[in-house]
């Protein structure tokens, strides 16, 4: 019996290049890793990684349809995972085509291989993101009404839903998950914890947008490719799972644990870090509230997730300390334009 073929897609990217090690650690699995490597895909996430029977490493654009035919072909990988998009909410604001090309028409494009050539599972990595803002009602469970706000939560609602219409036209074995906002090592500098992180690094202003009184709940790297590799090997087809801490804190909340963490595990004094503190404009459109329910999850897969988030931003915090030459790469190319444009041009 050979290895089953698992394809990747998206995996040098922050949760992906985090999920590629954990298939790895077992030899049960082939791992294909389809990345684009856009500013977020990194193969230094990945450089302890050698190729060979259990890996290989495909550069491209999973919106390619002649190279992922080639690919659905020639490795005849028995489940998809798919990681790959355009992830950040700001980015979408500033120019949505890339969103749609990826996150919808690269959807479309793998599960139309998956469909020709026969996967026996489908998962598509989507996020809370598309149930909107649920500033004044219960925590979503994963029957709830979709109601995106941003262009990024819009493109993934539509390919949230062109998979389950997969499902129910072809009978292809799609899974969702739809996970909170994760945190950990290798996470780009351009969302919340890792920006902070090196603001406070560089002893540069921690833009907080709007009053910061908006609530997220957060969850450990770790904590969620657990629960996604259960969902992988033991998931219902044509199910949806949450995967959520279900513990919200406010955005100033997380901006106060990470200045006194930070104090904690460096010279840098945590008034001064609170005294950096500055209120943005706000971002466009921005969700007060996301709220989930992980019950089924926990229910049918066991799942429950074990770092705290105060033990997760620790551990965050010390890597990012580690790595700052990780840092200062991946922030050395285009991302000045990106950050002049939110916080020195602030959207105009
Ligand atoms: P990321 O931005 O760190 O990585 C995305 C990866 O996809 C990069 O390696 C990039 O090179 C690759 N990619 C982008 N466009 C591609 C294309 N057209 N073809 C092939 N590869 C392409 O993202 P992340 O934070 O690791 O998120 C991974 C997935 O999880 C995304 O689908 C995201 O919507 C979802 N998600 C993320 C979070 C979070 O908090 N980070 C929460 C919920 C859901
Ligand atoms: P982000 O990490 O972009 O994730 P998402 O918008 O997908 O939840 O942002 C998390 C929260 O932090 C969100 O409410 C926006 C806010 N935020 C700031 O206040 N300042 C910042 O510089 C960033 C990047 C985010």
């Amino acid at each position: 019996m050979g290895m089953k073929r698992l394809l990747i897609a998206g995996g040098c990217g922050f949760i992906g290049s985090h999920f590629v090690r954990l298939m790895l650690e077992t030899e049960e699995w082939r791992v294909i890793n389809l990345d684009k490597l856009t500013y977020a895909g990194n193969l230094e996430n990945l450089k302890e990684i050698g190729e060979g029977d259990q890996y290989r490493f495909v550069r491209g654009d999973i919106s390619d349809r002649a190279l992922v035919d080639e690919l659905y072909k020639s490795e005849r990988p028995t489940a998809v995972v798919n990681f790959a998009a355009e992830s950040h909410v700001d980015r979408s604001i500033l120019d949505s085509a890339p969103f749609f090309q990826t996150n919808t028409m690269g959807v479309q494009v793998l599960l139309e291989g998956g469909r020709k050539y026969g996967v026996e599972r489908f998962l598509q990595v989507s996020t809370d993101e598309v149930y909107g803002d649920v500033e004044n009602s219960v925590p979503c469970d994963e029957e709830h009404r979709l109601a995106p706000s941003s262009p990024y939560a819009a493109s993934k609602a539509a390919a949230d839903l062109l998979s389950l219409s997969y499902k129910r036209t072809y009978g292809l074995p799609v899974i969702i998950v739809r996970s909170c906002n994760n945190y950990g090592p290798f996470q780009f500098p351009e969302k919340l914890i890792p920006l902070m992180i090196r603001n406070g690094m560089i002893r540069k202003d921690l833009p907080v947008y709007g009053d910061g009184m908006q609530r997220r709940e957060w969850v450990y790297v770790e904590d969620c490719i657990d629960a996604i590799r259960r969902v992988l090997e033991r998931g219902n087809d044509g199910a949806i799972y949450n995967i959520s801490t279900e513990k919200e804190y406010t955005n100033l909340d997380v901006v106060h644990l990470l200045c006194n963490l930070m104090a904690g595990e460096t010279e840098m004094e945590e008034a001064s870090l609170r005294n950096s503190m500055k209120f943005v404009v706000d971002r466009p459109g921005h969700d007060r509230r996301y709220a989930t329910r992980a019950t089924k999850i926990r229910k049918e897969l066991m799942w429950k997730p074990v770092v705290t988030f105060e033990a997760g931003l620790q551990k965050t915090i010390r890597w990012y300390l580690e790595n700052y030459e990780w840092v200062e790469r991946v922030t050395s190319g285009t991302y000045r334009d990106y950050y002049d444009a939110i916080y020195v041009r602030a959207w105009k």
